[in-house]
């Protein structure tokens, strides 16, 4: 079957994460109409030049989730107006050529962003940035939407896990838009 499969990357290690409960909710939104996963890459070490050819195991295995998706979904914290640490240091290593026969990953991949935060600010610095890395690299951004969401606090359950109350129809806007996105892209 031809079905659309989407990577969802979390700028996030935390077990809790907000913005992993909201990569979470989207899967679950997205249910049987795309393949959903989520890249596990807390072991990929840093970048280090030293170390870069041959690629690590957990480098190598990253690399091939990002070229067998269709589309790339980040979720995204804000840690001081930026996009976490994390993040960039993955983004480093799928940047890289794979070897000098075979281009990085990235280039020509659809992708979304959205991300949520405790605070007033809803991640909208952190994900511009985000745009101009990715867009760098020839990532193929939907800008519109992207999902920004505050104040995530105001949006849980009794048991403190995200109940995506006010947020819903817009996560739900934003993945209708982004398996179009993808569709019309990649003709399927
Ligand atoms: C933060 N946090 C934060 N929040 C925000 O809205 N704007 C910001 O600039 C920052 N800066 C910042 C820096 C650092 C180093 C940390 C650790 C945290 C708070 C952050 O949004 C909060 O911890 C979120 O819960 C992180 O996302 P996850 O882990 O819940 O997905």
């Amino acid at each position: 079957m031809n079905e659309i499969k989407i990577l969802a990357i979390v700028g996030s290690l935390r077990k809790e994460s907000y913005n992993r409960q909201l990569a979470l909710a989207a899967k679950e939104l997205i249910g049987d109409r795309a393949v959903f996963n989520l890249l596990e890459y807390r072991d990929i070490p840093m970048m280090n030049q030293d170390i870069e050819f041959p690629a690590p195991e957990a480098v190598k295995r990253v690399r091939e989730e990002v070229k067998s998706a269709d589309g790339i979904w980040f979720f995204t914290p804000e840690y001081n107006h930026f996009f976490p640490g994390v993040l960039k240091n993955l983004i480093d290593w799928l940047s890289r050529p794979v070897s000098d026969k075979e281009p990085q990953v990235l280039s020509g991949k659809p992708a979304a962003i959205s991300g949520i935060t405790p605070s007033m600010a809803g991640t909208g610095l952190a994900q511009d940035h985000l745009v101009t890395l990715i867009s760098f690299l020839n990532m193929n951004v939907m800008n519109v939407p992207r999902l920004t969401i505050p104040n995530a606090a105001q949006q849980l359950d009794g048991d403190g896990k995200l109940a995506l109350t006010v947020s819903y129809p817009y996560l739900e806007k934003q993945a209708n838009a982004f398996l179009g996105f993808i569709a019309k892209q990649i003709g399927k």
